[in-house]
């Protein structure tokens, strides 16, 4: 079966056209991403982001997996004057071109970047933090939550993208399907998390941590 778009073509072309005009720097990005064929979350979901971070008041954010920065300029956006997004990727040029991006933005003091694999970088940070967002390689989730269970704060919010995984939890049995089939099962079943699925893009799980 071929991929499946979680929201009706129509449905996802109206949403964008409700969007109000983005920061400056968040368009170039954006425009960056859907020419170099990059997955970042978009501005549908990346609103979501800004506003699950605004909602708690968030000042510590542990991203896992920031590519060159899209969802993390979010977050930055976000967590205002004095908070701290900790960003993790594994490929140095992407960190090079978030360092440009936030440099641009002003927004410099407000990220911390770790070059290297984002489970090893998560790992030197005691937290705890006010929020956690997962998008690394999709097999790795399952470790991923354990990670986000050490850091993230009673009270705290754990967000996953990629939980529909273009429709492939439907039908595909791969390592990376498994692996989002497992957490999704996790986090609905655990009690330390309420979870719900929002199926917004590619599909955001969003935890609330309750213990
Ligand atoms: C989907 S992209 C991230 C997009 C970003 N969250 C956004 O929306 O702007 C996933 C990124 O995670 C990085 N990545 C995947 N697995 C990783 C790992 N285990 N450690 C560090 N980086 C990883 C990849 O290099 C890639 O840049």
């Amino acid at each position: 079966m071929a991929d499946l778009e979680i929201t009706h073509p129509q449905i996802y072309a109206y949403l964008e056209t409700t969007l109000a005009e983005e920061d400056p720097i968040l368009r170039e990005m954006g425009e960056y991403g859907r020419a170099q064929g990059f997955p970042i979350i978009g501005a549908q979901a990346g609103r979501m982001l800004y506003f699950l971070a605004r909602a708690i008041q968030a000042k510590n954010v542990l991203e896992l997996g920031s590519g060159f920065g899209y969802s993390a300029m979010w977050f930055a956006l976000a967590v205002g004057l004095g908070g701290k997004v900790v960003m993790t990727e594994g490929k140095q040029s992407n960190v090079d071109r978030a360092r440009d991006y936030f440099a641009r933005a002003g927004l410099l003091d407000r990220v911390e970047f770790n070059v290297g694999d984002a489970l090893t970088s998560a790992g030197r940070y005691r937290g705890p933090f006010d929020l956690v967002f997962c998008d690394i390689d999709k097999h790795e989730y399952p470790q991923a939550l354990g990670v986000a269970r050490e850091k993230l704060r009673v009270g705290g919010i754990l967000i996953f993208d990629n939980m529909l995984w273009y429709g492939r939890i439907l039908n595909q049995d791969d390592a990376a399907t498994r692996a989002i089939l497992q957490t999704t099962r996790e986090l609905m079943h655990t009690d330390d998390f309420f979870t719900t699925l929002v199926p917004l893009r590619d599909g955001l799980s969003v935890s609330l941590r309750i213990k």
